[in-house]
């Protein structure tokens, strides 16, 4: 049966609004994604079952709204949160200077053994777009004690891997 499984981790989204939060979600949890979509308001969830190393995992994410005005109380979004997923928007420069207000967040509320993964997205407009380098988001990453990827959700690129390596350094 679909419920049956060996754990359920909660994992959260975080990042500015507009970097691509609810699409790397849809497009992990059902493949989808959207040009036009709206600004989170509130909470959302999304559920996928992920088969690692014999056990069934089901990993419960949530998704907030990246403006403040639209955010869920913060710490009732991080409580019992094994996974974070970071994300900012390669093309948008502010949305890698804000990583270390997030990060601040992150460590406040989230659990001191939390698995932080972080995204530079968009990476599909990087010929065109690019305002961050690569090598800088590694860099923080680093710095951090982070995991590091840069994602697509529009083509479909490192979504998969982003979040399985969540996953599956959670234990
Ligand atoms: P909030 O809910 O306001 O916090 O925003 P969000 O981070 O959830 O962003 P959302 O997923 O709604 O995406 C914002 C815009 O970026 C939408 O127009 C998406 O289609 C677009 N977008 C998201 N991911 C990608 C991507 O990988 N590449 C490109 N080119 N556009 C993307
Ligand atoms: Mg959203």
């Amino acid at each position: 049966m679909e419920d049956e499984c060996d754990y359920l981790f909660k994992a959260v989204l975080i990042g500015d609004s507009a970097v691509g939060k609810s699409n790397l979600l849809s497009r992990f949890a059902r493949d989808e994604f959207r040009l036009d979509s709206k600004p989170t308001i509130g909470v959302e969830f999304a559920y996928r079952n992920i088969k690692v190393k014999d056990k069934l995992i089901k990993a419960q994410i949530w998704d907030t709204a990246g403006q403040e005005r639209f955010r869920a109380i913060t710490s009732s979004y991080y409580r019992g949160a094994l996974g974070a997923m970071l994300v900012y928007d390669i093309t948008r420069r502010p949305t890698f200077e804000n990583l270390p207000k997030w990060i601040e967040e992150l460590r406040h509320f989230g659990d001191p053994e939390i698995v932080i993964v972080l995204c530079g997205n968009k990476s599909d407009l990087a010929c065109h777009g690019r305002q961050v380098d690569e090598r800088e988001g590694r860099a923080l990453a680093e710095r951090e004690r982070i995991w590091f990827m840069e994602t697509s959700a529009l083509a479909n690129l490192n979504v998969e891997e982003a979040f399985l390596r969540m996953i599956t350094q959670i234990h």
